[in-house]
Order: structure tokens, then sequence, then C-alpha cells
């Protein structure tokens, strides 16, 4: 059941549930929070201008709307959408997934997982846009040929033999996310120490950094999140560096 708040929308097609959310953002902030679920997406996009390939009986595509106050530590949602998939994904399937900073999920280091967060700051009030992309029914043939040995699916993990359905997730995701925006309106502490937790695994690990404003590529040595919820990041002179943007590949 969703949670009774929630407006929830579902289409059986469209180009991007993140897409659609803006673009009818001005209507749909007044039904606020919103879920916008689609079977499919024409252009799914990923982070970095990248695309989400979502075809249809394959994945989960689901954008949240909601709105927050500037001072409700926005700046830890990416953390905070991340750590809820992993809670979702824990309570429906029983499996543990792992974080890459700022929010892949992972299973054994393959991304099983995206999200892609896309605000609207106005005067007094920030409109969140929080799409995530669950990779549910694929085989390793789904993928592109360059994710094929970088990408995991739910089915490919249990192997279940019946196709998982995005309905089976989404509710519990509404209610898990939701949770967790409350828990980092108050605690920022709280998401942070989680977040580290999940990234454990990476941590000490020699990584390369692509700086998205830059475009720079560095080598450094992953040390964790800072309370800030940027990554630390040694570097090969030995000084240690917070990013905000950027991704580790
Ligand atoms: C990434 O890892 O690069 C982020 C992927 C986010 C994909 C989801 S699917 C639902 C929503 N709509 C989109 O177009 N993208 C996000």
């Amino acid at each position: 059941m969703y949670p009774s708040f929630l407006k929830v929308i579902t289409l059986d097609n469209c180009e991007s549930t993140n897409t659609y959310l803006k673009s009818q953002y001005q209507i749909l902030k007044e039904f606020s929070p919103v879920l916008v679920t689609s079977n499919q997406q024409t252009a799914g996009r990923g982070r970095d201008t990248r695309t989400w390939v979502s075809s249809r009986g394959k994945g989960l595509y689901s954008t949240f709307g909601f709105r927050l106050n500037s001072t409700d530590n926005v700046h830890l949602l990416p953390l905070t959408v991340g750590i809820s998939v992993i809670k979702t994904l824990h309570t429906l399937c029983d499996i543990t997934g792992t974080l890459k900073w700022p929010n892949d999920i992972l299973f054994n280091r393959k991304k099983l997982a995206g999200i892609l967060i896309e605000n609207i700051f106005s005067q007094n009030e920030i409109f969140c846009i929080a799409g995530i992309g669950i990779n549910l029914n694929h085989t390793t043939l789904d993928f592109p040929p360059h994710l094929e040995h970088k990408a995991i699916s739910l089915k490919m993990i249990t192997g279940r033999e019946r196709d998982y359905r995005a309905d089976e997730f989404n509710p519990t995701l509404a209610e898990i996310i939701f949770q967790w925006i409350e828990k980092m309106k108050i605690d920022s502490d709280q998401i942070i120490d989680i977040a580290n937790h999940y990234v454990r695994f990476m941590i000490s690990e020699s990584i390369t950094f692509h700086q998205s404003t830059t475009q720079e590529m560095m080598k450094g040595i992953f040390k964790g999140i800072h309370r800030s919820g940027g990554a630390v990041i040694e570097l090969e002179n030995g000084d240690s560096t917070i990013y905000y943007s950027g991704e580790i590949v």
C-alpha cells in the first residue's frame, strides 16, 4: 500500500519520469509529494548526460517529487535516497547492497540501481526530483556491451524465475524514502554514519575520480564520506580533499 499522503501517477510510457515531473512541475508541486512511475522510458537519463536504457519489463523507473525548505539538509538527499533504495532492497529481497559515492547502488561491485537528483530551487523552497532506476529482470545480454561486466539485476542476484514487477517495490520504496527524508531533516550525522557504513568496502581503496566541474581525472585513495556529504579523497601528493561533485570511476 502506498502512503496515503502520496499522489501516484502511473504511466505506460514516457520519455523519462524525471523529465515528466520537471515539465509538469508547476502543476504537480501542488499535489506534492508525488510519484511518477512508468513501465518504460524512451529517453531515460542517467547522471552526467548519460542515457539510462529503460526497456519495458526490465526495470523500475520511478521519480519522486516533493518540497523541502532550504534548511532541510538538502545536500544530503543523494545519500538519503541511496540509503532508502538499499533499505528497500533489503526489506523486500533480503539482499545487502552497497553504496558507491554519491549514489550508485551496487551488489558484488556491480551496478544494481542508479539515482538522478534534479532539484528546482525557488525563493522559499526547493522542489526535489529524485529519479530511481533499479535493474529488475535483465540478463547480462540486456545491458549495453560496455556495461555487461559492470551491471547486475535483481533476477541475476536472486535467481527468481518469475519476473519482478516495479509495483512490488514502489509502495515500500515510497514509505522508506519519506521516513528517511524526515530523518535527514533533523539528523545529518545519522545519514552520514549510515552512508559511511554502506561505502565501507571502498574505504582505503585506490580509485580514479572524475571531477565533473573541471572534467579532470585524478587518482587517489577514497577515505570515506565527510560530515558535509562530500567524498574525502587523498590525492597522490598526500593532500586530502573533499569533493562535492564527480564520480568514482
Ligand atoms: C545514474 O546512475 O546515472 C542515474 C540513473 C537514474 C535512472 C532513473 S530511471 C527513473 C528516472 N528517470 C530518468 O530518466 N532517470 C531516472
